[in-house]
Order: structure tokens, then C-alpha cells, then sequence
């Protein structure tokens, strides 16, 4: 039987991952600072642990896992990464930990890890014009991001592929575009646009009004999580180190994304903008690589994820609602 192990298995993404994992029929080990918030794992092994602690790395790799994947960063959405109060946490834990992951995979002789880098790491001012952005790969330098968040990825990003190089690894880097779906964070301060527009029209009143930060016509894509698993296992199983894009190329402004959740919503709600953290001006993915490399590109519509999207977090804060 192969066996994966799952870093970060107790967030968003990894918890998908696992899940799929296990359909594919592996062993799975995942590890987290903490279990799931809104599912069971089906890991055969759930490991707490801190993997900025070395000793916990070593204990957590203890055999020749087939595939590797470490998710686990200090991440979040706008109102986490970008408002510079996170900064120094954001850049030591993360760092840290894809320190002590490659150390610890290359004394198992481990050699496929996957890493999820983020858009987040391109330059800033190639994403100044909400209708144009540029975030094809080989634009990535000269590099300019626009947060430390972004910085530690490109740095971890440098640090997975010179393993490759002087230990002969197989690492495989992605750059994810915003993935959003159900079992997501979707309060607390972490979430991203997709689930904190989702939890604002499903906790709004019929005539009611939400706020949306910014002037609601910075753009970006947004890929649906199942999607974002069947790239990365792709990605990871291929001949192609990348970095490579994993995203939607179905750019949309933010206030139209409001619009769409209202729409799904069936209730008439106006939008009012109001300054907040905005990110860059205009993102959106680049699938001209990944089609090149993998043959595959995410087809699923926008709508069709958040209409998965906006269901769930309606029943999670409704759920809420009844139990205070
Ligand atoms: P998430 O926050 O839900 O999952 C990350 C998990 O890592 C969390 O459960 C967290 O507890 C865990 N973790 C953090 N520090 C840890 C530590 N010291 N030891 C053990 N576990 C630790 O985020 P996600 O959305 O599932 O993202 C997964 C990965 O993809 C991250 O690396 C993130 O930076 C990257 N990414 C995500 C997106 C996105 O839109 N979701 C976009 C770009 C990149
Ligand atoms: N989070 C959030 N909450 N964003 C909002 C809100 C709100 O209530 N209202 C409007 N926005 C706007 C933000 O100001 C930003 O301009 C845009 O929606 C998108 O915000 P996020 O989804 O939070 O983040 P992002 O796309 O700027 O960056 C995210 O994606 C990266 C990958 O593409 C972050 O999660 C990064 O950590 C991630 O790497």
C-alpha cells in the first residue's frame, strides 16, 4: 500500500487532500497544530504537533513516505496577511517549517514533496490594472510582492527547488490562486473574500446591507477546492518540478462576486464599500504552463463552486445561530 503524508491536514485544503488520498487508497498520516474545525479526518493517522519544532518533524517523518505534501503555513486572507500586523509571525513559522520539512524528507531519502506556494509572491507591479495582471510564471522576477507572506513563499519556493538540485529531490511547487469551497475557514479574521462574502449575505436580513472592503473593482480568480487537489496530485505525480500556477483564469471583481453570492442567495441586499485591506489591484491566473506541462486545466465555473460554497457557510452560520 503507498502512503502520503498530509502536513497541515487539519486545514482547508489538506483536509480535502486527505480525503482524496484515502479514496485513492493510501496509507495516510496527516499532521496539524490542531484536529479539523468542521470535519471528521479520515486520515489513518492524525498526528498534533508543531512542525517548527525539529524533534517533532523528525518524529512526524519516520519513513520513506511516496508522497509528500506540506500545506502547512501561518496563512489567511486579506485581513490577515495584509495588514503588516502578522508580518514577523507569518515569516518565522512558515519558513520554519519548510526549513525543517525539506531537512527532515532528505534524511528519509523522501523524494516527491509537494509545496503550495501562492500568487501571492508576484510582483506588485504587474498587478496594478484590475483588467490586465500579469501572472505568468517567468514574470515572477524581478521580485517585488506586495506582502512578507508573499516573500516567504518565493523564498521557500527558491528552497524546495535547490534541494532538487544539489540532493537530487523531486519537489514540485505550485502557486495557488485563492481556493475557496466548503469546509473552509469562514470567520474568525483568516477567511478569505469567497466565505467572508458568503457568511455576510447569509447573515443579512432580506433588504439588509454588507460591507465589502475597498472600491469592490479590484479583481481576482478563484478556484474551487476539488479542483486545486486534482492539481496538486497531478502536479506531484508529473515530471514537472514548476513552479506552476494552480488557478482559475476566470477573473471577476469583487463587488460582481457580492453580486453573485446575493443572486445565490435569492435575497435583495445592497453593498456598501468601505476601506479594509485590499491585496493587490488585479490577480488572476495564467494557465498557459499548467495546459502546457499537464494537459489539464481547472474547468469548473465560479458559480457553481460558490453555489456549493454559499450553501454550506449559510447552513454553518445558521447552525451557529440556533445553538447561541
Ligand atoms: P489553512 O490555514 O486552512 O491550513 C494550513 C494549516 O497549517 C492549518 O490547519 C494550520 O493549523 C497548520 N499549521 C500552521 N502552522 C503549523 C505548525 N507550526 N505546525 C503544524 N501545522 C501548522 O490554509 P489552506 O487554505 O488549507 O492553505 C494550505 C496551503 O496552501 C498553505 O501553505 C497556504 O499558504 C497555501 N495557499 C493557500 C491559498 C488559499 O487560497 N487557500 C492560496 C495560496 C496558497
Ligand atoms: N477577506 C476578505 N473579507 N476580503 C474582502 C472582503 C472581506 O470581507 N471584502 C472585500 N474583500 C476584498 C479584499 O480587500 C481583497 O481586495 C479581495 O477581496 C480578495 O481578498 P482575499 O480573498 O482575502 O485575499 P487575496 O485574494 O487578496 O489573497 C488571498 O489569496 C492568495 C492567493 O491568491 C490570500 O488568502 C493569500 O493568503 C493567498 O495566498
Amino acid at each position: 500500500m503507498k502512503s502520503a503524508l498530509v502536513l497541515g491536514a487539519g486545514g482547508f485544503i489538506g483536509g480535502h487532500l486527505v480525503k482524496r488520498l484515502k479514496r485513492e487508497g493510501f496509507w495516510v498520516r496527516g499532521v496539524d497544530l490542531k484536529f479539523h474545525e468542521h470535519a471528521e479526518t479520515e486520515a489513518d493517522d492524525f498526528m498534533i504537533g508543531d512542525l517548527r519544532e525539529q524533534e517533532v518533524v523528525r518524529r512526524v517523518i519516520d519513513r520513506r513516505f511516496d508522497e509528500v505534501y506540506q500545506l502547512a503555513a501561518d496563512m489567511g486572507g486579506a485581513g490577515y496577511v495584509f495588514t503588516g500586523e502578522n508580518d514577523a509571525d507569518i515569516m518565522h513559522n512558515s519558513a520554519t517549517i519548510n526549513l525543517n520539512v525539506l531537512d527532515a524528507c532528505h534524511k528519509r531519502n523522501i523524494k516527491r514533496v509537494f509545496y503550495s506556494s501562492s500568487a501571492c509572491m508576484y510582483p506588485e507591479h504587474n498587478q496594478l490594472d484590475p483588467d490586465n495582471p500579469n501572472c505568468a510564471e517567468d514574470s515572477a522576477y524581478p521580485a517585488n510582492p506586495d506582502s512578507e507572506y508573499g516573500w516567504e513563499k518565493l523564498f521557500s519556493e527558491r528552497l524546495y527547488l535547490a534541494y532538487n538540485r544539489n540532493y537530487g529531490m523531486e519537489c514540485r511547487v505550485a502557486r495557488y490562486h485563492n481556493i475557496f469551497g466548503v469546509e473552509g475557514t469562514w470567520d474568525g479574521g483568516k477567511e478569505k473574500a469567497p466565505a467572508a462574502l458568503c457568511r455576510k449575505v447569509a447573515m443579512t436580513p432580506e433588504g439588509g446591507t454588507i460591507e465589502v472592503w475597498g472600491d469592490g473593482l479590484q479583481t481576482r480568480s478563484f478556484l474551487y477546492v476539488d479542483e486545486c487537489v486534482e492539481g496538486t496530485t497531478r502536479l506531484l505525480r508529473s515530471e514537472f518540478e514548476g513552479p506552476v500556477n494552480i488557478g482559475s483564469e476566470e477573473m471577476i471583481s469583487i463587488n460582481d462576486l457580492a453580486r453573485m453570492v446575493i443572486d445565490l442567495s435569492g435575497k435583495s441586499i445592497d453593498i456598501h464599500n468601505i476601506p479594509g485591506p485590499e491585496g493587490v489591484r488585479g490577480r488572476n491566473s495564467d494557465n498557459r504552463l499548467i495546459r502546457e506541462k499537464l494537459g489539464w486545466e481547472p474547468t469548473e465555473t465560479l458559480r457553481a463552486g460558490m453555489e456549493k460554497t454559499y450553501a454550506w457557510i449559510a447552513n454553518e452560520a445558521q447552525r451557529r445561530h440556533n445553538l447561541h
